[in-house]
């Protein structure tokens, strides 16, 4: 019998490090549906946010300790006494709580944004560890920009965070600037030579900005460290974190180099991917490694001779391995739940009856007006239910007069607890008459940020994608909607990202509506 290779932790921090760089941002519905997901791929721990930053981060990542049982849930703290306290505050009620506390160990960071000395900073670090340790039964520490710190001060640092109580010790390249073999080597020296450091779990923290994260977190692993922290697609600060993705299937198609499993169900790799895609409406470069549209695509007449005659030519790991769907069953208008519950699942979708049943209405809706379904649009219609907001607003119907001796003009009918109200309006083009009538019903005027539209399929007849990015105030919301009618799904995806600014406030009142 073969033995069971150890494992790498996966430490996933979309919610937190993912969340916070510019336009990613998830109400706290969304980062529980997130982490609901990240539950089902099987990762170990959730790092929900950073409860001291705001009120809505502290209330996310308490509903994300609450509600998500089965992996750890860690939120992340400065060493400050109140951080900390906040931090135990929001995560408290998890199964498995761990709080996060880091401080900056690079001579920039303390001489220029902490302005401390390094004896201060190596105090604060284990008073923080110390307090956190009080309350919480696992405690995380990292020293920030440790790649850029001097590495007697990092040893004495770490020695000193494990003496106060930290059960792991996270290693970040904060700003992406090692190099694989030079970061190997300080996971190594570092494990060599910080007492202690055989007891803790070591961690690493890559990020992107030299495009050697992956490498990098690779290399930590091969010098020792069993914790991995990334997040899905990539997502981060500035050129983003490792993307766990690749690291968990690097791990899993090379067994002979690491001979270390992460232990997560890649299936459902390609739903995490696609949720996220789905709550922020940003997609993935088409050639992004693992997760890409292409990344199992073969176009040159070689290759495909080559994948025809055996698939192992050219591919290392199947689409199936990472739950990319595969299935190309066809849908039409006399397919049935199940056929569709088949294709979903080939994607890693696995819909409780309720939102099947949701998903098969829509599915109705479209293949009503359209031949066949494809098993991407089909993806593309369950994606928008699954980023849909309180739906405070619902689309009933539309109607727009356009043309080239005509000023483009809308009417729109919103329903809102049962009562239409219908509004016209002109724009500069049909979808700006549109959106201007749908502002009229809402009382809202948000700033419409970015505006796309994709076909999801090839052809004229495909459905396509509306997503609509608006901003009020400092609140960014997006939405998504999919149809075979892309007025349709454009004025959809705008009611579905005023549905999200709106969730929690009270509704505007507009005048003049009806009981249909
Ligand atoms: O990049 C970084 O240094 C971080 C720390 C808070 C771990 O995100
Ligand atoms: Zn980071």
């Amino acid at each position: 019998m073969s033995p069971v290779p150890a494992r790498v932790q996966i430490f996933d921090t979309t919610l937190r490090d993912g969340e916070q760089s510019p336009g990613f941002s998830m109400t706290a519905g969304e980062k529980v549906e997130m982490a609901r997901q990240l539950e089902r791929l099987g990762v170990d721990v959730i790092e929900a946010g950073f409860p001291i930053s705001s009120p809505g981060e502290f209330e996310a990542a308490r509903r994300v300790a609450r509600e998500v049982s089965g992996p750890t849930i860690c939120v992340l703290a400065r060493t400050a006494p109140q951080d900390i306290e906040r931090a135990w505050e929001a995560v408290r009620d998890a199964g498995r709580p761990r709080i996060h506390t880091f401080i900056a160990t690079s001579p920039i960071h303390m001489a220029r944004k902490l302005r401390m000395s390094p004896a201060a900073v190596l105090e604060t670090a284990a008073e923080a560890v110390r307090l956190a340790r009080n309350v919480a039964p696992e405690v995380e520490f990292s020293a920030e920009d440790a790649t850029r710190s001097e590495v007697d001060f990092l040893c004495r640092v770490f020695e000193a965070a494990i003496k106060a109580g930290a059960t792991i010790i996270n290693i970040p390249d904060t700003v992406g600037y090692a190099q694989p073999d030079e970061f190997g080597e300080l996971v190594r020296t570092l494990i060599e030579r910080v007492p202690g450091m055989d007891r803790v779990t070591v961690s690493v923290h890559c990020h992107n900005d030299l495009g050697v994260a992956t490498a990098n977190t690779l290399a930590g692993i091969r010098a020792g460290a069993r914790q991995v922290e990334g997040t899905v697609n990539g997502i981060g600060e500035r050129a983003g974190n490792v993307a766990l993705e690749e690291v968990i299937m690097a791990l899993r198609t090379r067994p002979d180099l690491y001979g270390l499993t992460a232990g997560v169900d890649t299936s459902q790799i390609f739903a995490t991917s696609r949720l996220l895609c789905a709550l922020t409406g940003i997609d993935v470069q088409p050639n992004k490694a693992v997760v890409g549209a292409n990344a199992f695509a073969h176009e040159a007449g070689i290759h495909q001779h080559g994948v025809l005659a055996d698939r192992r030519t050219y591919e290392i790991m199947t689409p199936e391995s990472v739950g990319l769907p595969t299935n190309r069953l066809v849908l039409g208008k006399h397919s049935g739940r199940h056929a569709l519950a088949a294709v979903l699942e080939a994607a890693g979708f696995r819909l409780s009856r309720e939102d099947l049943d949701r998903a098969y209405q829509r599915f109705k809706d479209v293949a009503d007006r359209k031949k066949t379904v494809l098993p991407e649009e089909v993806v593309a219609l369950v994606e928008e239910d699954f980023a849909a907001p309180p739906r405070t607003w619902e689309l009933r119907r539309f109607a727009v007069t356009t043309g080239s001796a005509r000023d483009p003009s809308a009417s729109v009918t919103l329903v809102s607890g049962g009562v239409e109200t219908e509004r016209a309006a002109t724009g500069d083009g049909p979808i700006d008459a549109m959106f201007a009538a749908i502002n009229g019903i809402v009382a809202l005027a948000p700033a419409l940020v970015d505006y796309t539209v994709r076909a999801v399929a090839g052809g004229t007849e495909a459905v396509g994608e509306a997503i609509v990015r608006i901003r009020l105030d400092h609140d960014l919301s997006v939405g998504r909607a999919s149809s075979t009618d892309v007025l349709e799904a454009s004025a959809r995806a705008y009611v579905a990202a005023i549905n999200k600014l709106v969730a929690g406030r009270p509704v505007p009142v507009a005048a003049g509506g009806s009981r249909p």
